[in-house]
């Protein structure tokens, strides 16, 4: 895959680029630094496919990592992108996860602009769009992930337009009337339009994209084709005078949904200690009663509030009794330093103690609520313990906890209540979907959860296993891959009809 003998010069055929890089940092047992596999839904869906192409990783190895050079992980070459404290500031912390994202997830918190977070937008994207234009090798193909890099694809096309360019955008696109907020919108479509593939979580996503083009640029659309012209009639930096019926430049934006290696979730659940960790937790809690369970990123589009209050309802309703029934709340530690997050969790933290406070008896709360990471077989074991998961996010690209939760299920028992607000909802449509902002319907899902019949358990776990067996993450990415694929094919081919053209005349 490299050519050249100089490491730290190596290129590759295929380089992922992405906000984090698939490692993180750790001390060792003997004191010193090293680099694990760092845990999360990207890094388990891109895994294997590095490992079966191999290639490159350039991303950003979080806060303090600056001045480290490339290193090769388990036969993937890891490229980091260095940012400084005030760029985690501005360009992460701000423009990436106090600006895009609570606008892209229909401005549940609402989004702060800022114009030096958008200069630090644009000076790390191009960071990052350098970085992957020297790694790659002449014709590889570069898959670039999710909104903290959306300049980069334009970027990247400007500096190596030898190159086939994908992009993956994990988090929901918003709809015209919300992203038109945005004062830099047309950058954005123009960054993502430099990718021959863009790819988004629903058929939603990608029709709000493309109406989004159409609306601000102008651009010919159709289904999920566009058409970027490669000629324009306005001076040099601007926009909008492009010149119609000329040549042009075909974009694929289009729905590929995301997943996960759920043989590997199964083949975990299968194992002697993760049942017998099950089992534990399961009597630590008490051993008959019904085991409630969620697990999110400390986030506000999480609906962990929502979650909390039809919960204490139903208790304060007297409609679940407290000794009968347990609810297990993991979040997980997300963007601290941004005061949105600060305050959720302060609220949370309030919600949980006053649930507890009302309802928790001696040597046995109401709430266990959990504020760590966990590994993955943790995760699994408490998967397989819970008799009801809830997966109540207000809006989620798509929520891979909902499938991992199916994923593990081989014994064909537990509920899945669902928000039909995360993408997995297309998809595992015999859980029991709700509007995580109807209280009332929730509280009623909730108890129709809890008392669900073992044979309407197992008939609905088997179907959504089947869906989430068939549409593992695999295929997820070979079906983007295949894509991109065709693209460099018939850029080829029209590469060679110019030539071809260009010799008989
Ligand atoms: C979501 C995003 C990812 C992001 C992850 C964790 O899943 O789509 O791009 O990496 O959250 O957030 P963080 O800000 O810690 O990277």
């Amino acid at each position: 895959m490299t050519s050249g003998t100089n490491q730290s010069e190596a290129r590759f055929d295929f380089v992922v680029v992405a906000n984090r890089l698939p490692v993180d940092r750790y001390t060792t047992a003997e004191g010193e630094p090293g680099w694990r596999t760092s845990p999360g839904g990207l890094v388990t869906a891109l895994t294997p496919v590095m490992e079966r192409l191999g290639g490159a990783w350039v991303g950003w190895a979080g806060a303090d990592t600056e001045g480290i050079s490339p290193f090769t992980h388990n036969g993937t070459r890891i490229v980091p992108v260095p940012l400084s404290a005030e760029e985690v500031e501005s360009y992460y912390e701000g423009f990436s996860n106090d600006t895009l994202w609570p606008l892209y997830h229909d401005v549940i918190a609402p989004p702060t602009y800022h114009r030096e977070w958008w200069d630090s937008y644009v000076k790390v994207n191009r960071r990052f769009a350098e970085a992957a234009a020297e790694t790659a090798n002449e014709r590889a193909t570069v898959w670039v992930h999710d909104y903290q890099l959306q300049l980069v694809p334009g970027m990247l096309r400007e500096l190596r337009p030898d190159l086939t360019i994908g992009f993956f955008n994990h988090i929901p696109f918003p709809a015209y009337g919300l992203f038109s907020q945005l004062p830099w919108r047309t950058q954005i479509i123009e960054g993502l339009l430099g990718a021959d593939v863009i790819g988004f979580q629903r058929v939603a996503d990608a029709s709000n994209f493309t109406r989004a083009v159409r609306r601000l640029v102008g651009y010919e659309t159709k289904g999920t084709s566009v058409y970027v012209p490669l000629e324009s009639d306005s001076a040099p930096g601007q926009t909008g005078g492009y010149r119609r019926g000329g040549p042009t430049r075909h974009v694929l934006a289009k729905h590929f949904p995301i997943s996960i290696d759920s043989a590997s979730f199964e083949a975990l659940a299968r194992t002697p200690e993760v049942q017998a960790r099950a089992a534990e937790i399961r009597s630590d809690l008490g051993g008959s009663g019904k085991i409630l369970f969620g697990v999110d990123r400390l986030d506000y589009t999480k609906g962990i509030r929502h979650r909390l209050k039809a919960y204490g309802e139903l208790l304060a309703d007297g409609r679940i009794d407290p000794a009968d029934v347990t609810l297990i709340q993991v979040a997980s530690p997300s963007r601290e330093r941004v005061e949105t997050y600060r305050q959720l969790r302060d609220e949370i933290e309030l919600t949980v103690g006053r649930i507890n406070g009302d309802f928790g008896q001696i040597g046995h709360s109401a709430v266990h609520y959990l504020h760590h990471g966990y590994p993955r077989e943790e995760m699994v074991a408490l998967y397989l313990a819970s008799d009801v998961m809830l997966v109540t996010a207000l809006r989620d690209g798509m929520n891979l906890v909902a499938k991992e939760y199916v994923a593990t299920r081989f014994d064909q028992d537990g509920v899945l209540v669902l928000s039909e607000f995360a993408g997995a909802s297309d998809d595992l449509t015999q859980a029991l979907l709700i509007n995580p902002h109807d209280i009332e319907g929730l509280k009623d899902t909730i108890m129709t959860a809890i008392n669900m019949p073992q044979p309407e358990r197992a008939k609905r776990m088997k179907s959504m296993r089947k869906k989430v067996r068939e549409n593992d993450v695999e295929r997820w990415s070979t079906a983007f891959l295949a894509e991109l694929e065709r693209s460099a094919a018939a850029r080829l081919d029209e590469a060679r009809g110019h030539r071809v053209g260009a010799e008989q005349q």
